[in-house]
C-alpha cells in the first residue's frame, strides 16, 4: 500500500509549538545533554554502495543505531534524555534557581531524583530507555509492558533496577493502565506517544531523537534526496522529518513514512486526513511498530512534513534483517532487528515497482537515507529469523575495510553542526 500526502497541511511550516521542540537550538542542547553520559559515542553512518548500484540509485547511506549507548536501538536517546530533563525541572523548581545538566550527579539533585518514580508503557525499547535514564539520576521506574512483550525485553528493562507491571492485552492497553496508576500516584508518566492535553513529555522525548539527525548531518557525504522511515506511533519518523524540514526549508528530502500492514496506523491517518485507531489485527513481527494510534504531536508534524505513507509486509522486514546481514559484494553487514530494517523494506519495495519508482523520482541520482533503528533487540528471535547469531553477523563486518564507514562530508548543513 502507497499514498501520497494529500492533507491540507502538507508542506505547511510546522505548528510553532513542534518548531520549538525541533529546532536547532534544542537539537544543540540534546547533544550538550549526551556529552554527559558514560558511552557516549556517535553510531555510524554506513554507506551501502553496492546494495545502491544494485537497485539503481546513487547512493545508500544506513545511521546504524543498534549499538546508541549499549541500549541497542535509536530510543536510548528519547526516554533517558526526558527523564534527565524533569529531574532537573523538578530541581529547578525546588530549589528557585536554573539546575544545569553539569549538576546532575551532586547530592542535592539525586536527592531531589530519588523522590521521583518514572514510569511508561513499552514495546521493549521505550521502557529500556527510562528505565537506564532513572538509574543514571537515581529515580525510582515502574515500566508498563503487554502480553507482547518478550522475556528476553523484559529482562533487558528489570536489569536496570525498574519494577515491572504486567499488563493483559496489547500496547495501547498497556498506555491506558499505565496513564491511569501514573495519575493514582503520581508518578512522572514518561511516554513516548501524545494525545490531547499530554503533549509536552513526548515532546521532550521526539526532542531526544534529533541527536541522530545531527549526527547524520556531520557525516553524510551529500544531502539525502529520499528517507523511508518505520514508523510505530510516528515519534522518530515526525522528529527527522521535522528537524530536517525545520533546517533545510523546501529543500528537504521526500519522506515516506512505513507502517507493518498489520498496524498501520500512520497511513490510515493519512488516509482519513486525521489521526484515527485502527482495528487490532494479527500480531506482526515488527513488534516495536505495532501501535494502531499515531502520536498527537507526531501526526502534526507529519500531516505537514511526510511527503507518502507506505505498508510492508512481515516477509519484507524479515527479507531486510537477512539482506542487511548477507549484504551485496563487499557492503558491510548490519544487524538489524525485526523493527531496524523496515525502512530498507520500504526502499527494496518501491524499487521493485517501477511506475512508484517515476511517482516518487527514485532514479539513478536519488540519494537515500534510511536508519537501523534497533540491533537485536531479541537475540533469540534475531537468530530464528535471520539462521545466523547477532555476533555472527557482527563478526563478518570486522573484516570489511573502514571505508565503508562513511565519513567524509563534502556538503554544508545549513547550520554548523561540526
Ligand atoms: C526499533 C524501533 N524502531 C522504530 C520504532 C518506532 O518509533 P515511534 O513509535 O516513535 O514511531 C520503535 C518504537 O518503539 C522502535 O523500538
Amino acid at each position: 500500500m502507497f499514498l501520497l500526502n494529500q492533507h491540507t497541511d502538507h508542506r505547511r511550516p510546522l505548528d510553532t509549538s513542534d518548531a520549538d521542540t525541533l529546532s536547532v537550538a534544542a537539537a544543540r542542547e540534546v547533544e550538550r545533554f549526551l556529552r554527559y553520559r558514560d558511552g557516549h559515542t556517535e553510531t555510524t553512518l554506513i554507506s551501502l554502495t553496492a546494495l545502491a548500484r544494485e537497485i539503481g540509485v546513487s547512493s545508500i547511506h544506513l545511521k546504524d543505531e543498534g549499538h546508541r549507548l549499549g541500549l541497542g536501538s535509536f530510543k536510548a536517546l528519547g526516554g533517558s534524555y526526558a527523564v534527565i530533563r524533569l529531574v532537573l525541572e523538578e530541581a529547578c523548581r525546588r530549589f528557585g534557581r536554573d539546575v544545569d545538566v553539569s549538576e546532575l550527579r551532586t547530592p542535592e539533585v539525586r536527592a531531589v531524583a530519588a523522590g521521583m518514580t518514572v514510569s511508561c508503557a513499552t514495546d521493549g525499547n521505550h521502557g529500556r530507555s527510562v528505565a537506564y535514564g532513572a538509574q543514571l539520576v537515581g529515580a525510582q521506574c515502574a515500566i508498563f509492558v503487554h502480553s507482547g512483550v518478550s522475556n528476553g525485553r523484559i529482562a533487558a528493562i528489570a536489569h536496570f533496577g525498574a519494577q515491572m507491571i504486567r499488563v493483559k492485552g496489547n500496547y495501547d492497553d498497556s498506555v491506558a493502565e499505565a496513564t491511569r496508576v501514573a495519575a493514582e500516584r503520581s508518578w512522572t508518566l514518561v511516554s513516548d506517544t501524545s494525545w490531547p492535553g499530554y503533549e509536552r513529555i513526548p515532546g521532550l522525548v521526539m526532542q531526544g531523537y534529533t541527536a541522530l539527525v545531527s549526527e547524520a548531518l556531520r557525516q553524510l557525504p551529500e544531502c539525502p534526496t529520499h528517507v523511508f522511515i518505520q514508523s510505530g506511533v510516528g515519534g522518530i519518523a515526525a522528529a527527522v522529518a521535522g528537524h530536517l524540514s525545520v533546517l533545510l526549508g523546501h529543500d528537504r528530502p521526500f519522506f515516506t513514512v512505513v507502517d507493518p500492514s498489520r498496524a498501520a496506523c500512520l497511513l490510515e491517518s493519512a488516509r482519513a486526513g486525521r489521526p484515527v485507531k485502527v482495528a487490532h489485527a494479527q500480531s506482526t513481527v515488527m513488534a516495536m511498530l505495532e501501535c494502531y494510534e499515531p502520536s498527537l504531536v507526531a501526526w502534526r508534524v507529519l500531516s505537514r512534513m511526510a511527503d507518502a505513507f507506505m505498508t510492508v509486509d512481515d516477509e519484507d522486514a524479515i527479507n531486510a534483517m537477512k539482506r542487511l546481514a548477507n549484504p551485496a559484494n563487499g557492503d558491510l553487514a548490519v544487524v538489524a532487528g525485526e523493527s531496524g530494517g523496515v525502512g530498507l523494506a520500504a526502499l527494496l519495495k518501491a524499487a521493485s515497482d517501477p511506475a512508484l519508482r517515476a511517482r516518487i523520482g527514485l532514479g539513478p541520482n536519488a540519494r537515500i537515507f534510511l536508519i537501523n533503528t534497533e540491533g537485536a533487540s531479541d537475540p533469540s528471535l534475531y537468530e530464528k529469523l535471520v539462521g545466523a547469531t547477532p555476533a555472527h553477523v557482527s563478526a563478518k563486518t570486522l573484516k570489511i575495510p573502514n571505508s565503508h564507514r562513511a565519513r567524509s562530508k563534502t556538503f554544508s548543513a545549513p547550520h554548523d553542526y561540526s
